[in-house]
């Protein structure tokens, strides 16, 4: 039997997810395997915290990874906070706010939703209206929206959950790492992110980090589960073991409590990426993704596309472009996919078939994938019969970086 050859074809990933993983987190999840008690490890473990708290610009005691998926460590900060009944506000605006709602309501919330058109974001005045009505217990919201591209401001929010004693959970799987995420000084008590994105990682962990307030609830409700026989029901109880973070952050204090089977080839990968950001720098690694973003835009702007939502609250990472008119935007992936070897997304529900999406994260964000990714765009189109202005998208990207203050090089 002839398997799928993983060496060939070569790929360049330009979606908002997962992206190309850095080289070095690649060799890092090939050396060899230890024990999750093994001293060198939990040493990994400690480095791993700090270089967390770095990238989440917290003082937390908390940040550690939950072992999967980015949806991983959103339903374990909800699931583990939410108490059945809680009111749970969740402003949607494209379509990782509905999941965010899914996860309250199967953990028994009551869930209250406010809708944006998809391709905006919220009013502060908005949202702060809302909150005074419905009085929730929690705010769980996307900080970027990788369906639609935008970007919902967190500051204003942030400083009024705090005022009126609602805690504030977000969603920064999109953003983290590769645009500014300020936790302490934005006030937020709970963050999640993904790995396969701006970490350039591959997928498999969901770094998350909280406050004492998160924690307090955690250990009230630890008090309920250590009243309780093992078979015993109360309402109350953290409903999943898997995701009980009163229970995972035992397992991450110094007496390593056993919870799980940490994924160790994962936290290897992890902790490079993370070490990739911090030798970086924060303030560089949010410069070069505007930089590349910005190079993304002009060239598309001058290929002669639309581009989907407004200047404002735009994601530097995610950009998302119409499809012209009588194309379809399937065909138009596969012949970026099978002709040059280039990745890029379709779309979710109202933007479907409407619009494709070019990502430009983490180790995927760099000036050779900008280029090719314009220049493919530009013959693929042609060759499906739009009219573009033929080599004026790579021009106007090329010209962007030449004149760009520090030339960027990678
Ligand atoms: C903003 C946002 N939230 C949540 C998720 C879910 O992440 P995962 O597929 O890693 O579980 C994604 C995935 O693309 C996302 O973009």
């Amino acid at each position: 039997m002839a398997y799928t050859d993983l060496n060939t074809p070569s790929r360049t990933i330009m979606t908002p997810g997962p992206v190309e993983a850095d080289p070095r987190v690649l060799r890092a999840m090939s050396t060899p395997v230890i024990g999750q008690f093994d001293p060198q490890f939990l040493n990994i473990m400690n480095e791993t915290m700090d270089l967390l708290r770095y990238v989440f610009q917290t003082k937390n005691k908390w940040a550690y990874p939950i072992d999967g998926t980015s949806r991983s460590g959103l339903e374990a900060v909800l699931c583990s906070t939410i108490e059945p009944g809680d009111k749970v506000l969740v402003p949607i605006f494209g379509r990782f706010g509905y999941l965010l709602a899914e996860i309250a309501s199967r953990c028994n919330a009551d869930v209250y939703t406010m809708e944006a058109e998809w391709g905006d974001v919220f009013d502060a005045e908005q949202l702060k209206a809302e909150i005074k009505k419905v009085n929730p217990k929690i705010v769980a919201v996307v900080h970027g929206e990788t369906s639609t591209g935008r970007m919902q401001p967190l500051e204003e929010l942030g400083k009024f959950c705090r005022e009126n004693d609602v805690l504030l959970v977000v969603d920064a799987v999109a953003t983290l790492g590769g645009v500014d995420f300020k936790t302490d000084d934005w006030h937020i008590d709970a963050v999640i992110t993904g790995t396969q994105k701006n970490l350039a990682v591959p997928s498999g962990m969901a770094p998350i980090t909280y406050n004492d307030r998160i924690e307090k609830i955690l250990l009230e409700r630890k008090k309920i589960e250590r009243g309780l026989s093992e078979t015993s029901v109360n309402s109350r109880r953290i409903q999943s073991n898997y995701f009980d973070l009163s229970q995972i952050q035992d397992y991450w204090t110094p007496d390593r409590l056993n919870h799980h089977t940490e994924a160790t080839s994962m936290l290897y990968a992890l902790r490079e990426g993370l070490r990739v950001i911090q030798e970086e720098t924060l303030e560089e690694r949010f410069e070069r993704h505007l930089v590349h973003g910005e190079a993304l835009n002009k060239g598309l702007k001058a290929m002669g596309v639309e581009l989907f939502g407004g200047e404002e609250n735009r994601m530097p990472v995610v950009t998302v472009v119409k499809v012209p008119d009588g194309l379809d935007e399937a065909k138009l992936r596969a012949t970026m996919l099978n002709q040059f070897g280039i990745e890029i997304a379709g779309a979710f529900g109202p933007l479907k078939g409407q619009v494709v999406r070019i990502g430009s994260m983490g180790y995927s964000c760099r000036k050779n994938n900008i280029l090719r990714t314009l220049g493919a765009l530009e013959a693929t189109l042609t060759y499906h019969g739009a009219k573009v202005n033929q080599g004026d998208g790579v021009q106007a990207a090329l010209e962007f970086y030449t004149n760009a203050k520090e030339p960027v090089t990678i």
